[in-house]
């Protein structure tokens, strides 16, 4: 018998039940100190996981207490939401997704991981995955963006940097993909809203990076908190059991989220402890993040007939074989060991973090900075203030450690005066601040205005009805313009912000979103120059909220929007393109795309298409072009969208250097959800399009046909 059936043969109910249990103890919210309210629980064998709690130290004396003092001495499995960085903070993952680029998305959370896993943490509660199509849901800022293909790339990279070769490895924690799934489709874009949404849509969106974490490895998946048309996630048996597991035979753990079991009974479909906790365990949901629903409604539903002890066995089996895989039972004090400050992540975070950075708008040439500059006024709620930096889920992460854009600048300009004033703060009504702060500007070669939003107007419950700036700093920015100098904006966001006006009057903007412990560096890396920006957006940017839900892949109209006339599928008051769109992202560089081949042009399933490009680098600066191939199915048992991504290449190229792309495109990639819901790969004609975002005026198109 291996040690998990010796085990299970082994436990009494409870014991098994407090490996479904995962508790949070106070200590994380009342700073250090034992927490003896769940000391004997650990003893007794009803705690068997743990959450937001952390060092090497304190890890071990809570282990040791399960391993050393319970009766069937099984280790702890102890987790933390690590979402972009445990001591050294990284871009938030919106900000991440700009970089396209696997292998550094991998590297952070490998980075991630090494920094949490010496701090004793053996699971994070990341990636997430949700597809976020709509800036007013505070979550954006912890998703991949607004593309499925970009999602699931990003799942992948996450899932092997999180995990490694070795999950076992002293430096290596599981990762968990969340939240399974359409949370970022919730009704208005209001936090923990109703989802309801075709299936298709599901399928063709929302599903698949979700997918490629399992195949990628993935140890652990939490469903979302919201319910799908009227299905909580938590006890989507449909999605879970059918879909997750039976479908894709994912056998690693469920993890509810934080109180969702017992929330069960809000969401209407469970009347008592005990039917919340059947429905979820039956739906296949191995722990239990807190609720403590099932510790108190399991024997009940047991007693009731409503689960049987295999469902129980089961979970509990899935839980141990995590523990198991994670070298717990080998060494459970494997994590934690390690010397704090062994890693060292900064040069990852400011490469990272410049790399993020996306150049909005620029014109008459104001940036990179003339090194002969000498005095710069630098002024905004956001431009000394290193603990926004960091932006939410910021870990263990500390603001003191972090590098504001006040420091960054003095670093990089040693001999250039720099006048900083925050003017105003980031919300409020007080104004008083703000003609001390335009003093500053008149006599300044250029105005750095520094601002957005502040660290806690994005994550989790942050939802915003209103994209503009907000507070008093559109005031300050107002006079700071009317001054007549030129104007470059930092926008510190966990979003994309509707600012038309402000678009049009700076001479340069730039999306610095919430780049993490080096953003001041990353930021002066840009802005000198010492760094030519290469950052793409990984999701449309509105002009106004009444766009949203605004992205790039929408499906063709019957009646297609022509500029003009009440026909049309455009607003009566607002164009309907959005004011920058996915993939946009300006160079210090100019690049153009010639001669878009496709090779050959007529192909059949099992084979591919060769798409070749040729880049030019039309300036004096070296820099990096980003190139995105999408595809558009002409005609389709299903209308399919206008653009669909399939791959995402980049190449750098010198002052008026000339390079070519080559690139594969197997033709099993052109399948699609058929009628049944099932991939389907139908033959016909097929647009290729090259280019440097979803613009649809700037890309170049060929065609090709499978028969
Ligand atoms: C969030 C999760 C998070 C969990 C634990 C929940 O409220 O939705 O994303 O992992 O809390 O902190």
């Amino acid at each position: 018998m291996g040690r998990i059936d010796r085990l299970l043969a082994a436990m009494t109910v409870e014991e098994k039940i407090g490996q479904l249990n995962m508790v949070a103890p106070s200590r994380v919210v009342t700073a250090p100190g034992e927490p003896r309210d769940v000391d004997e629980g650990i003893r007794a064998g009803r705690i068997g996981n743990f959450l937001n709690f952390w060092g090497g130290d304190e890890v071990h004396a809570v282990q040791r207490l399960a391993v050393e003092e319970s009766r069937l001495g099984i280790p702890l499995l102890l987790g933390l939401d690590v979402i972009h960085g445990h001591h050294t903070i990284f871009p938030v993952p919106l900000a991440e997704a700009c970089l396209f680029d696997r292998d550094l998305w991998e590297k952070t959370a490998r980075a991630a991981a090494e920094e949490a896993a010496q701090d004793g943490i053996a699971l994070t509660f990341a990636p997430m995955l949700d597809v976020a199509r709509d800036p007013r849901w505070g979550r954006i800022v912890e998703s991949p963006g607004e593309d499925p293909w970009v999602a699931s790339e990003f799942a992948r990279a996450k899932t092997r940097g999180f995990q490694g070769h070795d999950l076992s490895a002293a430096s290596s924690i599981a990762a968990t993909a969340k939240h399974l799934c359409a949370y970022g489709a919730v009704t208005a874009g209001r936090e923990y809203a109703s989802v309801d949404l075709a299936e298709r849509t599901l399928h063709e969106v929302y599903l698949p990076p979700f997918s490629a974490a399992v195949a990628a490895g993935i140890a652990a998946i939490m469903p979302a908190l919201i319910d799908i048309a009227g299905v909580p996630m938590t006890a989507n048996a449909p999605l879970l059991q059918g879909w997750l597991r039976c479908h894709l035979g994912f056998d690693g753990v469920l993890i509810s989220d934080y109180n969702a079991i017992a929330g069960l009974r809000n969401h209407g479909v469970a009347k008592d402890t005990a039917e919340a906790a059947a429905l979820a365990l039956k739906a296949g949901v191995d722990i239990d993040m807190v609720s403590n629903a099932y510790a108190q409604g399991l024997p009940e539903a047991l007693q009731r007939g409503l689960i049987t002890m295999t469902e129980v066995d089961a979970s509990v089996r899935r839980v141990l074989k995590l523990k198991e895989r994670l070298g717990l039972f080998e060494d459970p004090y494997r994590r934690g060991a390690a010397e704090r400050g062994t890693t060292n992540q900064r040069k990852l975070a400011r490469d990272v973090g410049r790399r993020a950075i996306v150049l909005l708008t620029h014109s008459g040439g104001i940036l990179p900075l003339s090194p002969e500059i000498r005095h710069i006024a630098l002024v905004g709620p956001l431009a000394a203030a290193p603990g926004e930096m960091l932006g939410p889920w910021a870990s263990a992460g500390r603001g003191q450690e972090a590098a504001s854009i006040l420091e960054g600048l003095k670093a990089a300009l040693p001999h250039c005066q720099i006048d900083s004033a925050p003017g105003v703060d980031v919300s409020g009504e007080d104004m008083r601040g703000i003609s001390a702060a335009v003093e500053r500007c008149r006599d300044a070669e250029l105005v750095i205005l520094c601002l957005g939003e502040d660290a806690s107007m994005s994550g989790e419950a942050a939802s915003r009805a209103d994209l503009g700036l907000p507070g008093c700093q559109r005031a300050l920015a107002e006079m700071a313009f009317d001054l007549g100098r030129p104007v470059v904006v930092l926008l510190s966001s966990g979003r994309p912000l509707a600012l038309p006006w402000l678009f049009e009057r700076a001479d340069a903007v730039l999306a610095t979103w919430f780049l993490g412990t080096e953003a001041g560096h990353a930021v002066a890396d840009v802005l000198t120059g010492k760094f030519n920006p290469t950052g793409k957006l990984s999701v449309t940017w509105p002009r106004h909220v009444g766009q949203v839900p605004i992205f790039y892949g929408q499906r063709p109209s019957g009646r297609p929007t022509r500029a003009g006339g009440r026909d049309t599928g455009s607003y009566l008051d607002l164009p309907s393109t959005p004011q920058f769109s996915f993939g946009h992202g300006l160079s210090y560089s100019r690049f153009t795309l010639h001669d878009l081949r496709c090779k050959p042009s007529c192909v059949k399933v099992g084979e591919s298409v060769e798409v070749s490009i040729s880049v030019h680098n039309d300036s004096l600066i070296g820099g990096e072009a980003t190139l995105f191939l999408f595809v558009r199915d002409v005609v389709a048992s299903i209308a399919r969208p206008l653009l669909e991504l399939k791959g995402v290449r980049k190449i750098v190229l010198g002052p008026g250097e000339r390079g070519d792309l080559i690139w594969p495109l197997p033709v099993e990639s052109l399948a699609f959800v058929g009628p049944g819901l099932d991939p389907i790969l139908e033959p016909g004609l097929f647009e290729i399009h090259l280019g440097q975002s979803a613009e649809a005026t700037e890309l170049l198109t060929g065609i090709i046909e499978l028969v």
